[in-house]
């Protein structure tokens, strides 16, 4: 059995290219038929009037910190959290302990993972300092993509030599495989920090001046100019600065092979929030200021930005509460990733459109699971989420699913509201409690190599 049978009937489906109004056969686990007035003895059915239909949401961007790091979280809290959020699919990093360089280690992942995984799951191998020569094992093993971390951040993982990633890059357009990067130059990062921590600050801010724009803008310009020499698939992750995206827009305009994602976090908080939330919005990169939100947001609409990832990164309570300098970077995210995108486009902030485009079919494209995932066409998964556009979302700490339920968003109030997420077949969470699982597969990077975002 790969998976259930469900009829969606009545709601408007929402793709990329428009919204239609449609119902969604579902059996065994596939799209059957998308069109008007189906009919299926003996299927579930979801009655989805007035409600909207998104494909499932895959996020490409989260560390769920199995194996190693189960002090701030698990791979059950996490798919839980993702499924209850309206996440169908999750792309997990490779910032676990041991990191994940080799098949080996890659292959122990999968298996430890493939138990507990509540939404359906891809895996992320590394890039650092030593393990170029794994970078075949690791794409035969079914990696969607790699990480590079060019800057240091949780786990410290050094990034390769110049050469090491010039090479790399170029088995990235050899094999279509898309590198994401955290662009942040280490060294830059390193002097900015020395200085403002020499000079005693403790405030929060301290952290977004220890890492000024010129830190993502170095590493930025040269991934472009990487990319444009070798051809290779350059994802530049959790983007935050106005002078980057400037970079990413003209990189795109000349044809390199360069794509970008930002998260919630610097789309809707910003330096201002410090006062109110304090080091709990410590992230790296840095939120910063109000004209780099504005500039984040003419990029997720004018195509610069190519998709959203929740960057999930949750911490211990404990390691949350340090000072700025001690305290962890990163918070969860996954939960509350689809509410609060689904709330900006019902403000107006974009069209409702971009959420397929930017949060399911795009990642799925790039890291090689579309279209299996990442849209809802016969034949694919049938993963999808039905939300309720009239009905609001109060972020309560006793409805997240994280081992730590920290996030600067408890108490938020947003439009609309995730009513089923529904994992091949399975509805998997009903108005944000999961009802069914652990059924979620592992999913390797497929033969299709589908169309570059
Ligand atoms: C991430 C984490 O904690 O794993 N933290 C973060 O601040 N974004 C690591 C990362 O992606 O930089
Ligand atoms: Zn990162």
């Amino acid at each position: 059995m790969y998976g259930g049978d469900l009829l969606v009937r009545g709601g408007r489906v929402v793709l990329p290219n428009g919204v239609f109004r449609a119902d969604v056969l579902i059996l065994d686990g596939r799209v059957a038929l998308i069109g008007k007035d189906l009919r299926e003895e003996g299927v579930e059915v979801i009655d989805a009037g007035g409600k909207l239909v998104f494909p499932g949401i895959v996020d490409e961007h989260v560390h769920m910190r199995e194996p190693g790091l189960e002090h701030k979280d698990d791979f059950t809290h996490g798919t839980k959290a993702a499924a209850a959020g309206g996440v169908t699919t999750v792309l997990e990093m490779p910032n676990t302990l041991p990191p994940v360089d080799s098949r080996a280690v890659f292959e122990e992942k999968v298996r430890r993972l493939s138990s507990k995984a509540y939404v359906d799951f891809g895996l992320y191998g590394v890039i650092h300092n030593t393990n170029l020569d794994r970078f075949g094992e690791l794409v035969n093993s079914g990696a969607v993509g790699f990480k590079v971390f060019l800057g240091p951040t949780t786990g410290n993982i050094p990034p390769p030599d110049d050469g090491s990633l010039y090479e790399a890059l170029l088995k990235s357009a050899r094999l279509g495989v898309a590198l994401a990067f955290h662009a942040e130059n280490w060294d830059l990062v390193k002097y900015f920090t020395g200085k403002v921590r020499s000079s005693g600050r403790k405030d929060p801010q301290a952290h977004t001046d220890s890492r000024p724009s010129i830190c993502e803008v170095e590493a930025i310009q040269k991934l472009v100019l990487l990319s444009r020499e070798t051809g290779g698939y350059v994802h530049i992750v959790h983007m935050s600065a106005k002078e980057g995206v400037e970079l990413v827009r003209r990189a795109r305009a000349e044809g390199i092979n360069v794509t970008g994602e930002t998260c919630p976090h610097y789309l809707l908080l910003s330096t201002e929030d410090y006062s109110r939330y304090g080091n709990l919005v410590k992230v790296n990169p840095p939120v910063r200021d109000r004209a780099n939100q504005e500039e984040l947001w003419r990029a997720v609409n004018d195509g610069t930005i190519t998709a959203l990832g929740s960057d999930h990164a949750p911490h211990s309570t404990e390691e949350k509460s340090g000072d700025v300098w001690s305290s962890a970077a990163g918070f969860t995210g996954v939960q509350t990733f689809l509410p609060l995108m689904l709330d900006a486009a019902l403000r107006g902030l974009m069209p409702i459109t971009k959420i397929p485009e930017l949060m399911a079919e795009n990642p799925a494209r790039l890291f090689r699971i579309y279209p299996r995932k990442g849209t809802l066409v016969v034949g694919g998964d049938g993963d999808l989420v039905v939300v309720d556009p009239g009905a609001e979302t109060v972020i309560r700490r006793e409805d997240l699913y994280a081992k730590h339920p920290i996030t600067p968003y408890i108490g938020w109030r947003l439009r609309g509201k995730v009513m089923f997420t529904v994992v091949r077949g399975m509805v998997v969470a009903e108005e944000g409690k999961v009802v069914n699982g652990p059924r979620g597969v592992f999913v390797r990077r497929g033969a299709d190599l589908g169309q570059q975002p």
